[in-house]
Formats: C-alpha cells, structure tokens, sequence
C-alpha cells in the first residue's frame, strides 16, 4: 500500500501518510475493523475518546502481531472538554481505554463544544493547550495537534502558547477545498489531515466523479483519497468492510494537475 510513505511533522515525527479512521465505527465493530485495517498494512490508526471505540481500537491493535512502536495512534480530547486539569484527566482516560503506555498524536477535537458550535472557548483552548504541551514535554505524547480548528482558533494558540500546533484535521474532501486554511496551516508547518475524505460517502455517486475515475481505472473511492494526498492532505478514509479497507489503501497512482484542478472546482456536496 501507499503508506509505507510518510508526512513529517515540524518536531521531526513521522507518520504514515494514511490512516486509518474509526469515526462512526461502533465499540462493538471497531475490534474487526481495526484488525482487518492492520492485516491490509495500515499503520495508522485515528480514534478519540467520543467516538466511544478507543477499548477495542487499542485491543485490535495489542492483539495483532505489531510492536506499539510500529502502529501510529491518534486520539482526541473531547471537544466539550476545556481546561487544564480536565484535559489531564481525559488524556488518562484515554490511555486507560488503548491501553498504552504513550499516544502518537493527540488532538484538540473542536475548538468548541459540537452542541455549541462557535462558542468563544479561547481561554479553555489555551489551557488545555498547556496541559498538552506538559503530557508532550513528559514524553507521553509524541505530536499534539487540534482538528477542526479555523485559522483565528490556531492564532490565539499560537499567540498564548509555545508550541504551534503540529497538525489540524479538518473535514476535506474533493469539492471542500479549504484553500486559505490549507494556506495558513502549511505557512506554519502544521500538517492536514483530511477526515471524511470520501465526504461520508456522499460525494461516491456523482457522475463526473465516476467518470474520471474510469480514465485512471480506479474507485470513484479511490480517486477522492488519492485527491486529498495531491493536495498534500493526509487522508484518513474509514470503512467496515474488508474490501473497501484493501481499495481505500492502494492508491498508487497520480492525478494530472488538470484534473486535481476540476475536482478543486466540484460543488461542495453540503451546498445541496
Ligand atoms: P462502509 O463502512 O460500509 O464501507 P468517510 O471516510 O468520508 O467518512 O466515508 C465513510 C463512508 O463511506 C462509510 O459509509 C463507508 O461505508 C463508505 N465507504 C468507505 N470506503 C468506501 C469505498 N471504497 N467505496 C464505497 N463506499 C465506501
């Protein structure tokens, strides 16, 4: 698969250029899913503590026969979670659920609470900033990142903090193309990942998608994952099921410049 190749964050650590996401994917589910994810050569593996799965994710992952050292791990702080001390206390929580001794990446999950989108949590944000930034000093965290994160949130990061933030998922997608965030996140040296790069499968149907893909004899999957890496995002597909695992991670081939530039100019699928 694609993923022997790697992003690199700005502290120098590596991370495979896919990985695999478990957004949606039930507790119950998760423990197949991962294992099939690692059996098909994925090595990195994303999860947060509200997706509710981090149990079985970490079991998956302690059961297949891989060193810890050689699986990426992500996690996330819940995004209703703000504040030094509880941001100690989640970070605890969710090494207990993997049952690891230290997380690869651990990322802010939203700058605000997701039933109170927008919500001006600056002063929160930067104190959990800080308690991240002690869990990475300690060498309990190898990268610390924050997702869904606008470039205003990030300043004021940037502007209280010592660290800047190593990476920002971000939903990215083929028609979504976030140019001014992409932007600013690559002025910093901050890497993108990209969640729900198949846009949670709603983007698959389209005509002009299914026809392009057709002239690179790949999935109209395949093609929206292969986007995300030539717009130097990482992408981070999910799926259940064992073929679309194996297909979402064999994406060696290129697209054209002309063509990445059609696919920049599809409809976002959330104006319909
Ligand atoms: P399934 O788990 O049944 O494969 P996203 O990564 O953008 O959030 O999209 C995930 C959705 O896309 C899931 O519903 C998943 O369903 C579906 N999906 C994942 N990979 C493929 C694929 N290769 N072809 C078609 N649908 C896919």
């Amino acid at each position: 698969m694609a993923n022997d190749q790697v992003f690199t964050f700005h502290n120098g650590v590596a991370v495979p250029n896919i990985g695999f996401g478990t957004w949606q994917i039930p507790n119950e589910e998760a423990y197949g899913a991962v294992t099939i994810a690692l059996k098909t050569g994925y090595t990195h593996i994303d999860t947060a503590l509200a997706y509710k799965n981090e149990e079985n994710v970490g079991k998956a992952i302690k059961d297949f026969d891989i060193s810890r050292e050689n699986v990426f791990i992500t996690s996330k702080l819940p995004a209703q979670t703000k504040g030094y001390e509880a941001t100690l206390a989640a970070f605890e929580e969710t090494v207990s659920n993997l049952d690891v001794d230290f997380l690869d990446l651990y990322l802010i999950h939203a700058p605000w609470p997701w039933d109170d989108i927008g919500k001006d949590c600056t002063e929160g944000n930067i104190e959990s900033w800080k308690a991240m930034e002690k869990l990475y000093k300690e060498g309990k965290i190898r990268a610390i990142g924050v997702s869904n994160f606008a470039e205003s949130d990030i300043q004021a990061l940037m502007d209280a903090c010592e660290i800047v933030p190593m990476a920002n998922q971000i939903p990215f997608y083929v028609g979504r193309v976030q140019k001014s965030l992409l932007a600013f996140c690559a002025k910093h040296n901050m890497v993108v990942e990209a969640y729900s790069p198949l846009a949670t499968g709603q983007i698959l149907d389209s005509p002009k998608l299914k026809k392009m893909a057709t002239k690179y004899d790949v999935t109209p999957a395949q093609l929206c994952i292969r986007y995300c890496l030539e717009k130097n995002t990482l992408p981070l597909p999910k799926s259940t099921n064992e073929e679309r695992i194996l297909e979402n991670s064999q994406l060696d081939f290129t697209i054209s410049p002309e063509d990445v530039q059609i696919l920049d100019a599809f409809e976002d699928i959330r104006a319909k």
